[in-house]
């Protein structure tokens, strides 16, 4: 499937405007979901027959590969991504109001380095709109991986008030989450990365924490995983405050990383702006990776993201420390049963969190 997807699929893609294919991408998942029992033998057949579990922050992944955010902003066709060997997907960035984003064009490929820039600036349709979707008939209720929702600040809300806009989205989406992925990473909404910072940070999730804990005591369910997703252009030291946010509040793990502002040496990026991804960041992603691991003992579970492009440097992400993965823009280049590939590949990568 690679070679046909990079020899004739890819070309026809490639001629499309970026957003465009992604569009069309999206057109035909929605396809597929409509065929039902099509996805389940697809997912029976692209899943090895060795495959173990992987538990993690109290749950069960069939295997440690996900989608990252930003590809299902809307959460429309989650559920089909297991046909393609995903052990999970993570929909969003999510914001408490709808939003349309930055103007068009806002992705671009740079396939001589494998990559793409986006400044996509958080489409979507808004927490209430992607609540009511995911409640409608049976997929999350009997869905067959687990499903991270991830959620950001909305464009019109001002720093000092985004507490109060990610609580809004948390309480629309509570019901709907295996786990919550807290953006403060995304390139594309002024001001945001700000809340990396350590008072705005311990801040803004321990009144996430709060709500979540009130929420469990109310229903008498469990209290729902919390990640921090951080950027990788942050210094170690900034790491480290992240850390120490994280640790001394309990959080369930971190996820390393978003897309990068930096431009790594040799790439060329036709002066567009925005976040890179794919294989030049692969390197900076693992070592970001392998420093918060190290930092951490290896006692906090992470979700490694960023330029996973091959086996090779997926077993270099688990490697350096990651307990799940996740890709993005390498589907775009390698196709869309990559997942399945790199899932086959990480049997090898194991490291099991109870
Ligand atoms: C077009 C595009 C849109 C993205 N949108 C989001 C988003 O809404 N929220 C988020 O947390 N990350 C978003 N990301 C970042 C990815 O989730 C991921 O962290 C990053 O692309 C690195 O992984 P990759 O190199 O495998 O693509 C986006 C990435 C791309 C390429």
């Amino acid at each position: 499937m690679g070679v046909l997807y990079e020899n004739v699929v890819r070309p026809v893609l490639f001629r499309s405007e970026a957003e465009r294919a992604h569009e069309r991408a999206i057109g035909w998942l929605k396809l597929l979901l409509k065929t039902g029992p099509l996805v389940d033998l697809m997912a029976a057949y692209n899943t090895p027959a060795k495959s173990r579990p992987v538990k993690c922050f109290g749950l069960t992944f069939p295997n440690p590969v996900g989608l990252a955010a930003g590809f299902d902003k809307n959460a429309e066709i989650w559920p089909a991504m297991r046909a393609l060997g995903f052990g999970f997907v993570e929909v969003g960035t999510v914001t408490r109001h709808e939003q349309p984003g930055n103007p068009r064009p806002r992705l671009f490929r740079l396939p001589e380095s494998e990559a793409l820039i986006n400044r996509m600036g958080f489409n979507n349709e808004g927490a209430e709109a992607v609540a009511k979707r995911l409640s409608r008939g049976n997929a999350f209720k009997h869905r067959k991986f687990p499903l991270g929702v991830n959620i950001g600040k909305s464009k019109v809300t001002p720093l000092d008030q985004a507490a109060e806009d990610y609580l809004g989205s948390y309480h629309e989406l509570a019901d709907f989450a295996d786990y919550f992925a807290i953006n403060v990473s995304s390139p594309n909404t002024p001001e945001l990365r700000e809340l990396q910072e350590k008072s705005r940070l311990t801040d803004l999730l321990s009144q996430l924490l709060h709500a979540d804990a009130e929420r469990a005591r109310k229903l008498g369910v469990p209290r729902i995983p919390f990640l921090v997703k951080i950027a990788p252009d942050l210094s170690y030291r900034q790491v480290d405050d992240v850390l120490e946010t994280v640790l001394s509040l309990g959080m369930a793990g971190i996820i390393a990383t978003n897309t990068m502002v930096a431009r790594p040496e040799g790439i060329d990026d036709r002066g567009e702006k925005g976040g890179l991804s794919g294989k030049p960041i692969a390197g900076r992603s693992a070592d970001m990776v392998k420093y918060i691991s190290l930092a951490t003992n290896g006692k906090l579970p992470i979700i490694g993201v960023g330029g996973i492009h091959d086996a090779r440097s997926a077993g270099r992400m688990l490697d350096s420390g990651a307990s799940l993965v996740q890709i993005y823009s390498s589907m775009v280049y390698r196709g869309p049963f990559f997942a399945r590939d790199v899932a086959r590949a990480a049997l090898w990568h194991r490291a099991e969190w109870v």
